[in-house]
């Protein structure tokens, strides 16, 4: 018999967005936080560069503000910017006193910390870990969280569906959000979970581009049950790709941080030359739209499978120190950084769109949240700055949990809800179809819908998605759910709005970039893309297109 469990609040995630919120909240109620694999399995414990925050006596809100602003393409919203720069140094503050062990400046007295420098910021204002921020930030905060008397973790479960009223038949009440339908992986059953109120905190959807620095569950998992129940969604054209990642047959996803650009490193063509004041005149500092797209037009002009990016005219005492994960690995694959360049290639990094929220992380549906990188807050615009998103994360945590718990009401008694049916479904004898799916739709992606766009690629890539969509959707009415057809079906759903978002963007602006349209529309004012779900059949979807 399938298991409900009762929480007054249930965040699926584990990142640093769902383990800061918990750790805000658990002190006044019972909270469940639900991840896919092990904890740290999310984007977060990967995290390099670090967290941007405004420390620095030479710094200011209103450059951080600005810059921001700038980078975002005229789609950031300004309320928004502010709000989330001028939490910043609370929020570092509120980690430091948890013991996040953020490198500290040697230069200067009394520990101050030491602020790096990325594409965009035209100040220091960095926080990090020396270049395993992310690790040290989910070890810290899942360490209190599994301390917490009044917080499940639940590893090794993946929620399919949320659960609202509405679906339930309930009419006579506004739609809420009242649970979510989790497939607990330890037992292979798909339990209850039932909740006062759901945070969706499930990360972005990188993994629908065949070459990613994102770990596999970023399957966009949380804008589809999103969207299935409901909830709008914003900007998802807006994919931004990592300008480097390591270029080595057995290196998967490893990330060359930013930051080591930041300290000076130089991208270089094969034959040694550095190129990117061609494109910019901020060169190596320039946002990363610009970088990504430059690097990729010399590949291609080239013929090149990567370019080089060198930080070895700094000391070896100094690359170690800064940048030990990366020296590391590097080593391991054979490259020796304090001596030669490293081989790098963009890559898909992180999904700028998102599920609508308000500045409390409250999407259309009652009693539902999203934050971190699922939400599409209007902080980013149409290109997120770096060391922008941790800091959104911890943002939005907290003030959603400021939300909640002005709201939360013990009294209130959980409604009754149907469990999950099983009875019309079979076992899969054809597993083969979900993996070659997969494959089909992560490399068309990157082929059509990737850093380069035009009218023709979008539509073959829309005609592909939509034959997947009715494949998977029959697949999952009729065989019993695993892993990988919940993230394939998700997966599919998510590309789809990316390509209808892409579609509807007819400039090139930030991260989206269309040989058809290459300018920005600036005669109009900047739009949103904004989606709202219709609950029509495809053939229409695809006709409302046309
Ligand atoms: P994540 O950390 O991705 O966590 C998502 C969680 O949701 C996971 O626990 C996952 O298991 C769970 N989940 C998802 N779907 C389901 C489901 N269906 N059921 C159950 N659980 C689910 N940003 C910066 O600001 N600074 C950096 O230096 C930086 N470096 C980066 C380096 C790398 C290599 C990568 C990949 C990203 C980097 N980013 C950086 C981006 C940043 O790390 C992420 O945007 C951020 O960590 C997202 O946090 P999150 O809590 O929203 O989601
Ligand atoms: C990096 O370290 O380059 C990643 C920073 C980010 O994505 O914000």
């Amino acid at each position: 018999m399938p298991m409900t469990y009762k929480h007054d609040v249930l965040i699926i995630g584990g990142g640093a967005a769902g383990l800061s919120l918990a750790l805000r909240i658990a002190d006044q109620c019972s909270v469940a936080i639900i991840s896919k694999g092990p904890s740290k399995d999310g984007s977060t414990y990967f995290a390099q560069g670090g967290m941007s925050a405004v420390l620095s006596e030479h710094d200011s809100f209103k450059s951080h503000i600005e810059d921001t602003l700038r980078v975002g393409g005229a789609l950031s919203d300004r309320e928004t910017v502010e709000f989330t720069v001028k939490h910043g140094p609370e929020n570092i503050r509120w980690m430091q006193e948890l013991g996040v062990p953020f490198s500290s400046d040697i230069f200067k007295s009394g520990k101050q910390l030491h602020l790096t420098r990325e594409g965009g910021h035209s100040h220091r204002r960095v926080v990090h870990a020396a270049d395993a921020t992310g690790k040290a930030m989910s070890d810290t905060l899942e360490n209190h969280a599994r301390q917490h008397h009044n917080i499940t973790l639940c590893e090794h479960h993946l929620a399919v569906d949320l659960i609202t009223t509405e679906k339930q038949g309930y009419t006579d009440t506004e739609n809420r959000c009242i649970g979510a339908y989790i497939f607990n992986k330890n037992n292979n059953h798909v339990e209850t979970f039932q909740a006062r109120h759901v945070v969706l905190a499930t990360g972005g959807a990188s993994k629908v581009y065949l070459y990613t620095s994102n770990p596999d569950g970023s399957t966009g998992d949380g804008i589809a049950m999103a969207w299935r129940a409901g909830c709008s969604v914003s900007n998802m054209e807006f994919n931004q790709f990592h300008p480097t990642c390591l270029y080595h047959p057995e290196a998967k996803s490893f990330l060359i941080s930013e930051a080591i650009r930041g300290e000076g490193g130089k991208l270089l063509l094969p034959d040694g030359k550095q190129f990117m004041r061609k494109f910019d005149e901020r060169g190596e500092l320039a946002p990363r739209d610009i970088v990504a797209r430059a690097i990729d037009h010399e590949m291609k002009r080239l013929g090149a499978s990567c370019l080089y990016l060198d930080i070895s005219h700094r000391s070896p005492a100094f690359i170690a120190s800064h940048f030990p994960t990366i020296h590391k690995r590097c080593l391991k694959y054979g490259i020796d950084i304090t001596k030669e360049p490293i081989p790098i290639v963009p890559a898909a990094h992180y999904t700028c769109g998102g599920i609508n929220t308000d500045l409390k992380g409250r999407t259309d549906i009652n009693n539902l949240y999203a934050i971190g990188e699922t939400a599409h807050t209007g902080l980013h615009g149409s290109n997120r700055m770096a060391s922008n998103s941790l800091l959104e994360c911890l943002v939005f945590a907290q003030s959603a949990a400021k939300d909640i718990s002005s709201q939360l009401d013990k009294t209130h008694k959980f409604p009754k809800i149907s469990n999950w049916d099983e009875s019309r479904v079979t076992d899969s004898d054809e597993d083969v179809v979900i993996s070659h799916n997969w494959d089909e739709l992560r490399r068309f992606m990157w082929d059509y819908v990737g850093i380069v766009r035009t009218n023709k690629r979008l539509e073959r890539a829309m005609h592909r998605a939509s034959l997947l969509q009715q494949e998977i959707n029959d697949y999952y009415s009729n065989f019993r759910i695993s892993n990988d057809l919940i993230e394939l079906r998700n997966l599919t759903l998510v590309a789809e709005l990316i390509i209808r978002s892409a579609m509807i963007r007819k400039e090139s602006r930030g991260l989206h970039y269309s040989l058809d349209y290459p300018e920005a529309d600036d005669a109009s004012i900047a739009k949103n893309t904004v989606l709202k779900p219709e609950h029509k059949s495809i053939k229409e979807k695809i006709k409302i297109i046309k």
